[in-house]
């Protein structure tokens, strides 16, 4: 089957879903995104997917391209031509396209948007999530707004590809007081020896994960522990568990850190239970 994209009004085949030369997202990453979940042909916490979509284009002082509920179609009408029903759709909005200049461009300037849907295998991910992935630190050298989400994400991309060099998945990001900020594409969380779930407080420094908050609302329902505090590398290298949370991965427990094992080295029970429970805390629409 063919896939298809959203671009600027139209749906068009994949391989013909361009995008103009001068368009401020290819030329400044001048654009914000979001990726949500797909599951049973439904998106994921689009609500709060779109609210955040709102706070990070008003940061950049982008015009949301159409209403919140012409966006919603937009979002559906792309997952289902692209019959998807498990796996991810994709939304981008940049500042649209103006011969280059760094300054905004004149007022009225459209801007771009594109939504692009694709399935994921969920054997595999769940294979994948059964096995745990490995993790490495490095130096966190993003920009003080990591809470916008930017498409300008080239310390992630890099991070991302220094991980998969090393043999692991993911890469937490280490700021200045020796704290691990957030993953290349993910949330990081620990589980201490007392049993409580630590998570970075949400701030300026890390985006603030839908699906963080997902799982906050699952561990009360859990009667879990929950702390938000910051945490080391070196706490978190000697945690009983570890994990991600992502969109595109839910719950992701964490085995290795750096080369050291998490715990026993295998997936701990409170990310593989809060995995099990994530969707019973999300919105479907
Ligand atoms: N990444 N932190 C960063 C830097 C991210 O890029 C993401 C998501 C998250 C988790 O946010 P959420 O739970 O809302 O997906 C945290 C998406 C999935 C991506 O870039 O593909």
């Amino acid at each position: 089957m063919s896939r298809i994209a959203y671009v600027n009004g139209r749906y068009r085949p994949h391989r013909n879903a361009l995008i103009h030369v001068e368009d401020r997202g290819y030329q400044f990453a001048d654009g914000v995104y979001e990726v949500c979940e797909v599951r049973a042909a439904h998106i994921v916490d689009e609500r709060r997917h779109l609210a955040r979509l709102t706070r990070s284009l008003a940061a950049l002082r982008i015009e949301l391209p159409m209403r919140p509920k012409a966006l919603s179609i937009v979002l559906h009408e792309t997952v289902r031509r692209n019959r998807v029903r498990d796996g991810i759709v994709y939304l981008q909005v940049t500042r649209g396209v103006a011969r280059r200049d760094h300054a905004f461009p004149a007022p009225g300037t459209a801007p771009s948007m594109v939504v692009t849907a694709r399935s994921h295998d969920t054997a595999k991910a769940e294979h994948a999530a059964a096995a745990g992935i490995a993790v490495i630190t490095l130096a966190d050298n993003r920009w003080a707004r990591p809470d916008i989400k930017s498409v300008s994400l080239l310390p992630n991309v890099l991070a991302k590809q220094a991980a998969r060099e090393a043999g692991a998945r993911e890469a937490w990001f280490i700021d200045a007081r020796g704290f691990v900020t957030e993953g290349a594409s993910s949330n990081a969380w620990i589980v201490t020896a007392a049993g409580d779930v630590v998570t970075r407080p949400v701030d300026n420094g890390i985006l603030n994960g839908i699906s963080r908050a997902v799982v906050v609302d699952a561990i009360a329902a859990t009667g879990l522990r929950l702390i938000e505090r910051p945490f080391t590398a070196t706490e978190a290298k000697a945690a009983r568990e570890a994990f991600v949370t992502a969109a595109s991965q839910i719950v992701q427990p964490v085995v290795r850190i750096d080369g050291n094992p998490v715990g026993d080295g295998r997936p701990g029970p409170l990310a593989a239970a809060l995995r099990r429970e994530f969707h019973r805390h999300a919105e479907f629409t």
